[in-house]
C-alpha cells in the first residue's frame, strides 16, 4: 500500500517507519527542511529506542523516503495520515492551526481518490471540519474520504506499541465508507481488536483514554496524601488495589504528578471540549488540581527540612525528562521543580541519562550546573532529589552517594528507592505517601537539627 505521513514528530516518524516495516511504501512529509535532511542522514530529531535503526533499515530497503513537498508526497498515496502537532492553546483548548493548514494544502493538491486519516489528537468534530476544508480547497472534482485513527503510543515504547497495540480505533464517516476497506487492508495482520465507530466517538476515545489514565495517577497521588497523614504506605496500598483485575496495577505509581506532551494538554483540552458542550466535567477539574498540588506538596517537604530560604543550599536533582526512557522535557514536572528550587535561591546540580541537551534548551535562562552522572550531581550537595523514574536511579550506590553529599538526605519524588535500604544506609528519607523515617509525627515542625538527632538516634 502507498502511504503518506504528514508530520515527522513522535507519532508521524514512528508511524511512517512502522508502516514501511510492514511492507508498505511510505513517504514522510514535513515542512521543516532541516529536520527532513537530518532524518535522511539517519539522525533522528527525537530520542526513541530503536527508531534510528528502523528508519535506516526501511530507507535502505527503498520503502521509506522523506520530502518537504506535500503535493509530491501525497501524489501516489492511497492513504494520507495527518500527524501534525496539536499544542495547547492559551485558553487550554487544542490549537488546531497545523491541522487546518495541512487540510487546506491536501485539498489544493488532491488529484485522485485518497483516504485522509487524522492521527493527531483532536477534539470532537475536527474530522468533520477537515472534510469541509479539503472540499472547500479542491482544485478539481475528486472523491475522498476521511477517517479518525487516534494513536495511543507511549514515548520510549512507541515502536512496540504501534506494532502490538491493545486495540486500534478507527472512526469512519458512515458504515459504508470506502475507507473501511483501505483501513482493513492496512491493519489486517494485527491480532488485537479493531474498534470501528463513527468519527466523533473515535475522537472522544482518545481523549477519554488519556484522561482516565491521568485520573488514575491523580487518584493514587491523593491516596498517597491520605497515607502520609494516616501513617500507611501508598506503595502497598497501590499493590493491594492493583491486584484486583478490575482496577489493574498500571498507572498507580505515585509521584510528582503526570507531565509530558500528552496528559496535561489532553486533560485540559477534554475539559475545554466539555465546557464548550455546556458540560462541567467536575472530576477532570479535580484531576488537574491534584496534579499541580502534588508537586507543591513535595516541594514543601524540601522547605520543611531546610526552611523557606534555600540560599546557600545546593540540591542535586536526578532526572529532567518528563518520564524515563525519553529525552523529552515538555511539561516535565522535574523542570518545573528545578525552577522552583532556583526561585528559592538554591544552587542546583542536575543529571539526566538522556535529557540534558533538551533540558539545556528549556532551562536556558536558569543558572544551574549540568553534571555527567548521578554521583557528579551529588558532589557537595546538601540533599539529593529524585525527580524522574529512570531505572538506573534504583541502583544508586548509596554508600558512595553518602560520601558525596554534605548531609545524608534524599527526597524521592518517585518512590523509586528501596525504603529499607535507604534508611539502613543512614539517610533521612522523604518519599511520597510513605511512612519513612523523615515522615515522623508532626514532621513539619522539625528542624534540620532534630532530623539529625533522629537519624543518629536510630542508628
Ligand atoms: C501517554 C499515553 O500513555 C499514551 O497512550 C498517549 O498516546 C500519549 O500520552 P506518554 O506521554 O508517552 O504517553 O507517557 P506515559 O507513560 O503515559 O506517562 C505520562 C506521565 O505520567 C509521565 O509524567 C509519568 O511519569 C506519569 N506517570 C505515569 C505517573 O506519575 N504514574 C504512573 O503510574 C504512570
Amino acid at each position: 500500500m502507498k502511504i503518506a505521513v504528514i508530520g515527522t514528530g513522535y507519532i508521524g516518524l514512528v508511524g511512517a517507519a512502522v508502516f514501511a516495516d510492514w511492507g508498505n511504501n511510505v513517504v514522510g512529509i514535513d515542512i521543516d527542511a532541516e529536520k527532513v535532511a537530518k532524518i535522511q542522514r539517519g539522525e533522528m530529531p527525537i530520542f526513541e529506542p530503536g527508531l534510528s535503526e528502523l528508519v535506516l533499515k526501511n530507507v535502505d530497503a527503498g520503502r521509506l523516503s522523506f520530502t518537504t513537498s506535500l503535493k509530491d508526497g501525497i501524489h501516489d498515496a492511497e492513504v494520507v495520515f495527518i500527524c501534525v502537532g496539536t499544542p495547547q492553546g492559551d485558553d487550554g483548548s487544542a490549537d488546531l492551526s497545523y491541522v487546518w493548514a495541512v487540510a487546506k494544502e491536501i485539498g489544493q493538491a488532491l488529484d485522485s481518490y485518497k483516504v485522509i486519516v487524522t492521527k493527531s489528537t483532536v477534539p470532537v468534530g475536527t474530522n468533520e471540519r477537515v472534510k469541509e476544508i479539503v472540499l472547500e480547497n479542491l482544485k478539481q472534482p475528486v472523491a475522498f474520504d476521511v477517517a479518525s485513527n487516534p494513536e495511543f503510543l507511549r514515548e520510549g515504547f512507541s515502536i512496540d506499541d504501534m506494532r502490538n497495540p491493545d486495540r486500534t480505533v478507527v472512526g469512519f464517516e458512515s458504515p459504508d465508507s470506502k475507507a473501511i476497506d483501505v483501513i482493513h487492508r492496512l491493519y489486517a495482520h494485527l491480532e488485537s481488536p479493531l474498534v470501528e465507530c463513527d468519527l466523533r466517538s473515535a475522537e472522544i476515545i482518545k481523549y477519554a483514554s488519556n484522561a482516565f489514565l491521568a485520573t488514575k495517577i491523580s487518584f493514587i497521588n491523593e491516596i498517597g496524601q491520605l497515607c502520609e497523614k494516616a501513617g500507611a504506605d501508598v506503595n502497598i496500598v497501590a499493590k493491594g488495589m492493583g491486584l484486583d483485575k478490575r482496577i489493574g496495577p498500571k498507572f498507580l505509581n505515585p509521584g510528582l504528578g503526570y507531565g509530558g506532551s500528552c496528559f496535561p494538554k489532553d486533560v485540559s483540552a477534554l475539559y475545554r471540549v466539555s465546557t464548550d458542550q455546556a458540560y462541567d466535567f467536575k472530576l477532570l477539574r479535580g484531576v488537574m488540581e491534584v496534579n499541580e498540588l502534588q508537586r507543591d506538596l513535595f516541594f514543601k517537604k524540601v522547605k520543611s527540612y531546610f526552611g523557606e530560604d534555600l540560599a546557600g543550599k545546593t540540591i542535586a536533582c536526578l532526572g529532567l525528562a518528563f518520564k524515563q526512557n525519553t529525552d523529552d522535557v515538555r511539561e516535565s514536572i522535574s523542570i518545573k521543580f528545578v525552577r522552583m528550587l532556583r526561585g528559592m535561591g538554591a544552587n542546583v546540580r542536575v543529571f539526566d541519562p538522556e535529557a540534558l541537551d533538551t533540558a539545556k534548551k528549556d532551562l536556558g535562562d536558569v543558572a544551574i550546573t549540568y553534571c555527567e552522572s548521578e554521583y557528579d550531581a551529588a558532589k557537595g550537595a546538601d540533599a539529593l532529589c529524585i525527580l524522574t523514574e529512570w531505572e538506573q536511579f534504583k541502583e544508586l550506590d548509596l554508600d558512595k552517594i553518602k560520601t558525596l553529599l554534605t548531609e545524608p538526605v534524599i527526597f524521592d519524588g518517585r518512590n523509586l528507592l528501596d525504603m529499607q535500604r535507604v534508611q539502613e544506609a543512614g539517610f533521612t528519607y522523604f518519599a511520597v505517601g510513605r511512612k519513612t523515617n523523615a515522615m515522623v509525627e508532626h514532621n513539619q515542625n522539625l528542624t534540620k537539627k532534630s532530623y539529625a538527632v533522629l537519624r543518629n538516634g536510630s542508628h
